[in-house]
C-alpha cells in the first residue's frame, strides 16, 4: 500500500511541509510505504481545457505534470497539504489540482454525468491539511475545502480534514505539538483505513 503526500507551499521547509511529513509519520507500522513530494519542485503550467484528455483519461500537456501522473496512478492514497494564501490554496495547489481534470469522465451527451476514474476503478482515499496564519475560522477560509471538494469529485474519499491555525514563520509547525499531533493522527486514521479496505477486499475475494 502506497501513500503519496503532496505539499503544495513554496516553501519546502515550511509548516505544511512539516504537518504533512507529520501525517506520512503517523502512518509508521502500519505496513504504508510513503513518499512525499513538494510540486515547487515541478515545473508545469495550469490546464488550458483543451480537452485533450477526453478519450484516453490522460493528459496532453508535456510537462512536470507527467513526472508526478504516475505516482498518483499508482497510490492508493494521497495526503495533500497546503497553505492558506487569500483564503484558499496556493496557486500553485490549485494549478495541481486543475491538472487531475484528466482523471474525470464524462458522459457524451449529458455533462451532468460524470464520474472521476478513481472512483470507477473502486475508489481512493485522502489527507487533506491546510495551514493558516490567522486564528479565527473564517481567515482560513476555503483551502480545505478546495482540495477535500476536487479530490472527492476525483473518486478519493477524504477521511480527514485538518485544519491548523496561526502558524505564520516557516518553522512555527516544528514548535507546535498540537498540531503535529492532529496531522499524525490524520496519517494514522488514513493507514488504518488503508487497512480495513484492504481486510474488507481480502474477506469477499476470497468468499466469491
Ligand atoms: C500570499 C499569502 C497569502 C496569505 N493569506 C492568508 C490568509 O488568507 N489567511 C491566513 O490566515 N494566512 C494567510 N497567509 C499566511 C500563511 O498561510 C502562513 O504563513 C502559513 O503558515 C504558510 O505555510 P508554509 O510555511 O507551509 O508556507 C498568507 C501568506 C501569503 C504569503
Amino acid at each position: 500500500m502506497k501513500v503519496l503526500g503532496i505539499v503544495g507551499s513554496p516553501r519546502k521547509e515550511g509548516n505544511t511541509s512539516q504537518l504533512v511529513r507529520q501525517a506520512l509519520d503517523g502512518m509508521m507500522g502500519q505496513g504504508v510505504e510513503t513518499e512525499m513530494i513538494h510540486l515547487a519542485d515541478y515545473d508545469f503550467c495550469d490546464c488550458r481545457g483543451c480537452e485533450g484528455c477526453r478519450e484516453t483519461y490522460a493528459c496532453v500537456i508535456g510537462d512536470g505534470m507527467q513526472k508526478i501522473y504516475p505516482r498518483l496512478l499508482e497510490a492508493d492514497a494521497v495526503v495533500l497539504g497546503s497553505p492558506t494564501y487569500f483564503y484558499d490554496v496556493t496557486a500553485l495547489m490549485k494549478a495541481f489540482l486543475d491538472r487531475l481534470y484528466c482523471f474525470e469522465a464524462f458522459d457524451d451527451e449529458d455533462r451532468s454525468v460524470w464520474m472521476g476514474v478513481n472512483e470507477a476503478l473502486g475508489g481512493k482515499l485522502a489527507v487533506v491539511i491546510s495551514v493558516c496564519e490567522q486564528s479565527k475560522a473564517e481567515d482560513a477560509g476555503f483551502a480545505a475545502k478546495t482540495m477535500a471538494m476536487t479530490l472527492e469529485a476525483l473518486g478519493y474519499r477524504v477521511v480527514d480534514s485538518v485544519q491548523i491555525a496561526g502558524l505564520f514563520a516557516k518553522d512555527e509547525a516544528g514548535a507546535d505539538r498540537e498540531a503535529q499531533a492532529r496531522a499524525r493522527a490524520a496519517g494514522r486514521r488514513l493507514a488504518r483505513t488503508m487497512l480495513l479496505k484492504q481486510r474488507i477486499r481480502e474477506k469477499l475475494t476470497t468468499q466469491v
